[in-house]
């Protein structure tokens, strides 16, 4: 069993590196975005409140999400581990991990932040679309289809951005990631189990990178 956390600010590639090592280590992504985004296409009442704060840009609480993934690695499709994606974003959040590992006789096997220049994360963002049939992302100049308009995993030809990836809204991440999710390095780091990658490379060595500490 592995069990990893990827940390790193909004476009670090979190979700790109986190399909990748899917395979490699027979683990589940467990992304807390796509879970809250789910929540929202539901059109629950609890969806509507969640897209009033992902539009903007700020954070859930705390205590949905947590609730959210103390339920999730109960599932069967973690049996193998899981890479955790986009939590913990909060201290408290960390702490709540901690507590749920503990009693679930769980451990974190590794902490790994990919590092990256805000200004840089503008673009890979707002270039950013997702094949609306089976979730493969792209890219506009990162990460194109091999035939374009045409999904390289299942031939879809429909694709769709997400309402959060414009300029303004990811501005509002990077401060609310800086003010909130930043610290999360240094309650890793003190406990000794945080590693660095530099996410700046292009994708094929960020995966190398990762596989060359995972493995
Ligand atoms: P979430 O969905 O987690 O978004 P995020 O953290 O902002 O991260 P992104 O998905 O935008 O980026 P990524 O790092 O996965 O990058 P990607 O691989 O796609 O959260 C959304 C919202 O939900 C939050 O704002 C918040 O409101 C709420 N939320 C979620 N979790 C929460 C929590 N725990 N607590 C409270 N609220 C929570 O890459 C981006 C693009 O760049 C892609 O197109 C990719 O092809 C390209 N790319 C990737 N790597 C590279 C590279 N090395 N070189 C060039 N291009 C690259």
């Amino acid at each position: 069993m592995t069990n990893l956390i990827l940390l790193g600010p909004p476009g670090s590639g979190k979700g790109t590196q986190s399909k990748r090592l899917e395979q490699k280590l027979s683990v589940i992504q467990l992304s807390t975005g796509d879970m809250l985004r789910a929540e929202v296409a539901s059109g629950s009442e609890r969806g509507r409140e969640t897209k009033a704060l992902m539009d903007t840009g700020a954070f859930v609480p705390d205590e949905m999400i947590i609730g959210m993934i103390a339920s999730r690695v109960d599932k069967k499709d973690c049996a193998n581990g899981f890479i955790l994606d986009g939590f913990p974003r909060t201290v408290p959040q960390a702490e709540a991990l901690g507590e749920m590992l503990v009693e679930k006789s769980l451990k974190l096997d590794y902490v790994i932040e990919l590092t990256v220049d805000d200004e840089a994360m503008v673009e890979r963002i707002c270039g950013r679309y997702t094949c609306t049939q089976c979730g493969s992302g792209y890219h506009e100049s990162f990460q194109k289809p091999a035939k374009e308009g045409v999904c390289d995993t299942c031939g879809g030809t429909d694709f769709s951005r997400r309402t959060d990836d414009n300029a303004e809204t990811v501005r509002a991440r990077l401060l609310a990631y800086h003010e909130q999710t930043a610290p999360i390095s240094t309650f890793y780091g003190d406990i000794g189990i945080l590693k660095q990658v530099d996410g700046m490379t292009a994708i094929e060595e960020v995966t190398r990178q990762l596989e060359n500490i995972v493995s």
